[in-house]
């Protein structure tokens, strides 16, 4: 995930002069120069945390704990932006200082691609510029929106966070269901992630609702009223309502379980 920043950042045309990576193995450095020459690769978390203004935390939430203990309370100014799943600011502000600045995010798997989708809450003593700070850096990844309510980063961790696997298991259904009904493999692969894609495109380029577009392709009478019409009857709304809400439950779950670490 540090690395899909980081690519979107050089992306962005921010300079690779000014980002500073701690990494400690070896191999993962090597593959961070690939990126760029001019990235500052470190094994050393002390060496970048300290004179920089924004510090992007993107390690497990497991290990957050331990990388807090080793930086201990930041400088006045810095920002901290916690990309780690269930760490609560409540953690982070025990760890790093109640009155540090600090943005939790909930990013997903498509920033790697440029097309993630970031959700930013922010500490009390996050200022405006700050703010800004935060969703440029996540800005690099895709598209962000904020929430003043930080609970609701359990829910946006069901629909966004874990949201892409919901789609690659309607496309995985999509390519097997192509090759049962006797579509060569490839093409099969090809029409699920074509189709995908195309949706994806349509929806987000769009000022239509979605309910506005489905509608466009769906003729009375015709094949999609056909499929839409037994996906509404085997209650599909309901079948995937209860996973979102497993989802979210699991969320609240493991932010308990890291919290109380
Ligand atoms: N991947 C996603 O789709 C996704 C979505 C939402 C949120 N997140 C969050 O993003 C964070 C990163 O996830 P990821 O998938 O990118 O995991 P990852 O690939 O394991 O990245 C974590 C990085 O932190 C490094 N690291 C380990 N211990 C460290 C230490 N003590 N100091 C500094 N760096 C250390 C790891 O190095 P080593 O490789 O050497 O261990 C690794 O490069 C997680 O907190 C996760 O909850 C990820």
């Amino acid at each position: 995930m540090a690395a899909a920043i980081i690519a979107g950042l050089l992306r962005a045309g921010h300079s690779a002069h000014r980002i500073l990576v701690a990494e400690p193995s070896d191999a993962q450095r090597a593959r961070l120069a690939r990126l760029n020459a001019d990235l500052e690769l470190t094994a050393d978390n002390q060496r970048v945390a300290t004179d920089v203004d924004l510090l992007v935390l993107a390690v497990k939430p497991q290990v957050m704990a331990e990388v807090a203990r080793e930086l201990g309370a930041r400088p006045d100014g810095q920002l901290l932006v916690s990309i780690a799943a269930g760490i609560t600011l409540a953690s982070l502000q025990d760890w790093f200082g109640a009155n540090a600045a600090i943005v939790r995010v909930m990013p997903n798997q498509p920033a790697m691609v440029g097309a993630g989708m970031s959700v930013l809450a922010a500490s009390d003593a996050v200022s405006g510029p700050q703010r800004e700070q935060a969703a440029y850096v996540l800005a690099a990844t895709g598209e962000i929106g904020w929430v003043e309510d930080e609970q609701l980063i359990d829910a946006v961790t069901a629909i966004s966070g874990s949201g892409p696997a919901y789609f690659y298991l309607l496309m995985e259904i999509l390519e097997d269901c192509a090759r049962d009904m006797g579509i060569p493999a490839e093409l099969a692969g090809q029409l699920a992630r074509q189709t995908a894609y195309g949706a994806g495109m349509s929806a987000t380029d769009s000022s239509e609702s979605l309910k506005q577009l489905r509608a466009r392709v769906t003729s009375p009478g015709g094949t999609t009223a056909a499929a839409i019409e037994s996906l509404e009857k085997d209650r599909i709304r309901d079948i995937v309502t209860a996973a979102l809400e497993a989802a979210r439950a699991r969320s609240v779950e493991l932010g308990q379980e890291q919290n109380n670490d």
